[in-house]
């Protein structure tokens, strides 16, 4: 499927910085399709699948050309079942460089079709991560400059449990 591409993430949970990127590659393709994966390498997930997938849902119901898909395994499978072989990533700094070059390799490696573009993060969010936002919470600091309201008081009820 030309002209739509997907935006993999773990997204626990989205930010402004991952809203940023959403709407400007809407505004560049044809169709978005956010893809959540629902068990990566990565663990400690504050956020379940289901919880993950509403708060994406919600930051994107204005957008018509955007929607979500979880999945599991190989992110060129899914892009495969998808019929799509076009991949966005942000960068925030040099250091995300050299991961998203690795991960970008490995996927053309297993899928010489697949193609990954990268966006450069509005300056503004260049040091935010989904972590920065647990973490500042955790320690009682305002996250409302950070995620939409609907995220911050689901993270906020998460440290209550
Ligand atoms: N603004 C702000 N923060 C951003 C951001 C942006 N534009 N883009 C990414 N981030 C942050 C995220 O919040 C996240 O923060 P955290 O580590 O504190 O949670 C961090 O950057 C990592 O980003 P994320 O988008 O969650 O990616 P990931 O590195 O966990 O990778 C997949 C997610 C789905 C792309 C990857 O795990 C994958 O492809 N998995 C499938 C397995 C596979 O195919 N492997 C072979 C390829 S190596």
């Amino acid at each position: 499927m030309k002209n739509t591409i997907i935006y993999p993430g773990t997204f626990d949970p989205i930010t402004y910085g991952h809203i940023d990127i959403i709407h400007r590659a809407a505004n560049i393709f044809e169709k978005v399709i956010i893809g959540i994966i629902e068990s990566p390498l990565k663990t400690n997930f504050w956020f379940s699948i289901g919880e993950r997938r509403e708060m994406v849902e919600l930051a994107i119901k204005d957008f018509k050309n955007v929607r979500v898909q979880t999945f599991n395994g190989l992110l060129v499978d899914f892009a495969k079942s998808l019929g799509v072989n076009l991949v966005v990533r942000g960068l925030r700094a040099i250091t995300d460089f050299e991961y998203e070059f690795q991960m970008a390799l490995t996927n053309k490696k297993l899928e010489d079709e697949i193609e990954t573009i990268f966006m450069m993060t509005n300056e503004k969010y260049s040091y935010l991560s989904s972590s920065v936002v647990k973490e500042i919470s955790k320690f009682g600091g305002d996250i409302s400059q950070f995620v939409p309201e609907f995220v911050a008081d689901r993270v906020f009820k998460k440290l209550q449990k």
